[in-house]
């Protein structure tokens, strides 16, 4: 089933439940501590806090999201971007957890075909509601597994609305990984769906709840594109029908057959990079312009170790799907590529004569920074893929030295 498909399924189902369609919220959020939209909730946060109505008891959204949390993992896993759609469905004083996963269970099992014996559940230990709930629906009690609030409490890492979850995974089977459900290998059983019962006011940390929120809601989000993977039989996201176009067009760049890891960091980052840009986010040195910054420089840096010596940003920025045609990824992608390549020439030098020889020190680090425009992570990524350690309190003590030197006006 294609992307669209999977979209048009999920939203014509919860019509059928009189859920009504919104318009996704905006990328670029008014929070002040969240840079992008990372959930379909991020829009409602005043309709789950009581601070105002929402046109509709039942709401829906397809909704894109940027989250870069696990950007260290992109390539290296099959389940994860830095960009995606999610799919949900929310409820705000109405129905509450048995409807959320009766309405979950059939739209996978009857919906999308997925067969139930190869989903698994999992819960906030103590929420034993929610386990009699899957059971009741058939699930057996070996595929449900009660696990703590890393895994199953939900909230947006700020004051707001929050609560238990449980969450719908699909295994992929043994040739993934290790038995043992989603406590066990999270690669192998791939978690689709989160429900999330949204009941509590969160302070500044999980651990601190305020209150009862005013009313009892539910916020899901199923991961449209691992649906996509599953669906369509392929081994990651980047492998999906809507990725898949700049994933060849990064493999054309490149050439080369072999590692695939490289060749999908390259094409999620610069996805995600023209899915900013044409929300209006341009490069830039701070906050949300540094992320599109950081995604393309990881990108070229990708690239240039693929053996890439030349500019390519471009087509591949022209492969991405979803973006309305004529906006100006191609243009800023193109320049921050150039930018950057040089940089990377200047610097690169100076680096590897430096690796050869041992940790790296601060004033290596600050060199490559003040002189070359080098950014740090960089200097600090290089170093551990060559195992080489980085003395980063150096580098900040003499960062500090020189903010104070032209704070005081001297060179
Ligand atoms: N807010 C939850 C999540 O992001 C469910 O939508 O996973």
């Amino acid at each position: 089933m294609r992307s669209d498909q999977i979209r048009t399924t999920f939203l014509d189902y919860f019509r059928g439940l009189d859920h009504l369609e919104l318009p996704p919220g905006p990328l670029v959020t008014d929070e002040r501590d969240l840079l992008f939209t990372n959930a379909g909730m991020v829009q409602f946060k005043p309709y789950f806090i009581g601070r105002s109505r929402p046109p509709h008891a039942r709401l829906m959204t397809a909704q894109r999201c940027v989250r870069t949390v696990d950007i260290d993992r992109i390539g290296l896993t099959d389940r994860h971007a830095t960009g995606f759609e999610m799919l949900g469905n929310f409820a705000f004083g109405d129905y509450f957890k048995r409807e959320s996963m009766v309405w979950a269970l059939e739209l996978l099992t009857d919906g999308f075909g997925l067969d139930r014996d190869r989903l698994w559940m999992t819960v906030l230990r103590g929420d034993e509601e929610s386990v009699d709930l899957w059971r009741s629906l058939g699930v057996p009690e070996s595929r449900i597994q009660r696990l703590g609030p890393d895994d199953n409490f939900w909230s947006m890492d700020m004051p707001g609305p929050s609560g238990p979850t449980s969450e719908i995974f699909w295994d992929r089977g043994p040739a993934v990984g290790r038995d043992g459900g989603p406590a066990v290998d999270s690669e192998r059983f791939v978690e689709l769906w989160n429900l999330v019962f949204m009941q509590y006011l969160r302070g500044d940390s999980d651990e601190e709840i305020l209150g009862d929120l005013p009313g009892r809601h539910i916020d899901t989000g199923l991961g449209r594109d691992r649906l996509a993977m599953v669906l369509q039989g392929v081994d990651n996201l980047q492998e999906t029908d809507l990725v898949r176009p700049t994933l060849e067009a990064v493999r054309d760049a490149t050439g080369r057959d072999d590692e695939p890891a490289g060749h999908r960091l390259v094409t999620d980052h610069v996805r995600t990079a023209v899915f900013l840009i044409s929300a209006g986010v341009r490069p830039g040195n701070e906050g949300r312009g540094y992320v599109v910054r950081r995604l393309l420089r990881r990108a070229v840096r990708r690239l240039v170790l693929l053996g890439v010596d030349e500019p390519v940003l471009g087509p591949i920025a022209d492969s991405v799907t979803e973006v309305p045609p004529g906006g100006a990824g191609r243009s800023v992608v193109e320049r921050e590529e150039q930018a950057f390549r040089r940089t990377l020439r200047a610097g690169s030098r100076l680096l590897d004569t430096e690796l050869r020889q041992g940790p790296l020190r601060g004033e290596t680090v600050f060199k490559l920074h003040d002189t070359y425009g080098f950014p740090v992570d960089l200097t600090v990524e290089i170093a551990r893929e060559s195992g080489v350690a980085v003395d980063t309190e150096g580098f900040a003590r003499l960062m500090r030295e020189h903010r104070e030197r032209s704070r005081a006006g001297r060179p």
